[in-house]
């Protein structure tokens, strides 16, 4: 059940809070999952008056709204929000809002953290010196946007400084993956159908892939992603996420903690890549200069705020072997790129050839695999695919696909963020990271960074508006193996 709450947003003038939260809180508002009484604060260092923020917020859900416009909600909305004008260096902006929640007797809060990374342990600290993180008569919850820390080190500084503040069931680490209807599905697919349970292992599956492509640029983010990379930008948070849902056991409950214990075990499982062993398993390179949709764009060294000598990669693919009965000797290839070909999240599975081959001598493709894919977007769909004879006197055999969309006619697809926020007016911490789960996926992604960030030498390259890394086919346990481009191609792997 939702509750009567007050959403505090650090950083409501910035881009996360126009493209995502104010309209998931639109959004939650029409479907009638806010209470009377719950409250938006907009903090933000801009001179703006609520009157302002309203007009602006306006012009952000009507931009983002699914559907039919509905101005009596809107109405209903706007009302909710109060512009609350500060600093966040300011330690005297604490001790006004705190002022403020208790004339207007504000009694559960939650803070959302869209700022900068750097500023989340110092802003929890203040909170914490203002006494607005103690629950008296009601609950306070911190809601802290990725990335959680910049490398292990960073993270466990950041955590002691967290847990010296707020219990853990307080804090509300997001990966918005989580929230994506298609990943819930995963969950769904493999915990409410019995079907594919027994092939879901060593036995029967030969490989699988993760992808995560964008035909975006770094666009304004440049000194963001100049620091980050594709490893600690998408791999180290949704892609391990993915993993783990994949690969994890069943959970003894759907509940929030005995999920991540699953998800945990999974990440501990995830053999260690040693730093000699780096260059076999991973491999990374940095868009060059290419075309997009028939249009010229730069590379990335020509991109804003990015140094011209910058070995930041913007392409990062790496192999992983999850150690347990279930999945040794599997190998999970994750793969991200910015300027790829396509923006589209997917899961490919293939299954292992049968053990005999029966058709010799015919036409029969001996190396056509099943796979299973699930998309995640663009389109979110489930498609498996197997091998069939063709119509006609000779044996020749084709692809054939069964596919499932997740969306029906007529339903449009909630975003991630109104999921979110709703599990945080709920307390429900079971699509946010607890905080082992932060620190085994650095674990996991640790001696890779440690190994690129000390490997100065000039990246490989990709043409923007390509497939990417040529060469990171290398990474490939099987030669025949492929990158498996795109969710349609029967079977077969567009080229590069
Ligand atoms: C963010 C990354 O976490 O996820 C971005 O910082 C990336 O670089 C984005 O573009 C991808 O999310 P989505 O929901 O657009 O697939």
């Amino acid at each position: 059940m939702s509750q009567d709450c007050t959403f505090i947003i650090f950083g409501a003038t910035g881009n996360l809070s126009q493209i995502k939260l104010m309209p998931a809180l639109y959004h939650l508002d029409l479907a009638g999952k806010l209470t009377d009484n719950m409250r938006i604060v907009a903090c933000g260092r801009r001179d703006w008056t609520t009157e302002q923020c309203v007009e602006k917020v306006q012009e952000w859900v009507i931009e983002k709204a699914r559907g039919e416009f509905d101005s009596a909600v809107m109405q209903r909305f706007c009302a909710r929000i109060e512009y609350f004008n500060g600093d966040l260096d300011d330690a005297a902006m604490y001790g006004r809002l705190a002022l403020y929640l208790k004339e207007k007797q504000h009694r559960n809060v939650a803070f959302y953290m869209a700022i900068k990374p750097q500023d989340f342990g110092a802003v929890v600290d203040q909170l914490s010196a203002h006494d607005l993180l103690h629950e008296g008569d009601g609950w306070r919850r911190v809601v802290i946007e990725k990335p959680f820390g910049f490398d292990l080190e960073s993270a466990q500084v950041l955590q002691a400084q967290v847990a010296r503040r707020l219990e853990e069931r307080q804090v509300f680490r997001i990966d918005h993956y989580l929230a994506k209807g298609m990943v819930q599905n995963v969950l769904v697919f493999r915990f409410a159908n019995l079907l594919m349970e027994p092939l879901w292992n060593r036995n029967c599956i030969d490989h699988v892939q993760i992808t995560h492509s964008e035909q975006f640029g770094i666009g304004t983010r440049g000194r963001y992603y100049e620091g980050s990379g594709a490893l600690r930008d998408m791999i180290q948070s949704h892609l391990l996420q993915l993993l783990t849902l994949i690969a994890m056991e069943s959970p003894v409950s759907m509940g929030a903690e005995d999920l991540r214990d699953e998800k945990v075990k999974v990440l501990r499982s995830i053999r260690p890549i040693s730093e000699s062993q780096v260059d076999d398993n991973a491999h990374r390179a940095q868009y060059s200069a290419g075309e997009m949709a028939g249009k010229p764009v730069c590379g990335y060294l020509e991109e804003e705020n990015i140094p011209a000598d910058s070995t930041t990669e913007t392409y990062a693919a790496l192999k992983l072997y999850v150690d347990n009965w279930r999945w040794r000797g599997v190998p999970f290839y994750l793969r991200t790129g910015k300027r790829l070909k396509q923006t589209q999240s997917m899961i490919s599975i293939c299954f292992k050839k049968p053990p005999q081959q029966f058709f010799q001598g015919t036409h029969v493709n001996a190396d056509a695999r099943n796979w299973l894919v699930l998309s995640i977007q663009p389109d979110a769909c489930l498609r498996l695919e197997m091998t069939v004879k063709e119509p006609g006197l000779e044996m020749h055999t084709r692809t054939a696909s069964l596919d499932a969309g997740f969306l029906g006619d007529g339903e449009s697809a909630t975003d991630a963020y109104e999921d979110l926020l709703l599990d945080v007016i709920q307390g429900d911490q079971s699509l946010f990271l607890r905080w082992d789960e932060v620190e085994w996926a650095w674990r996991v992604v640790e001696p890779v960074l440690r190994a690129w960030s000390a490997d100065k030498s000039p990246l490989d390259t990709y043409k923007a508006g390509s497939w990417g890394a040529i060469k990171s086919r290398r990474l490939f346990s099987d030669q025949n193996s492929r990158w498996r481009h795109s969710i349609y191609t029967a079977g077969e792997q567009s080229s590069d």
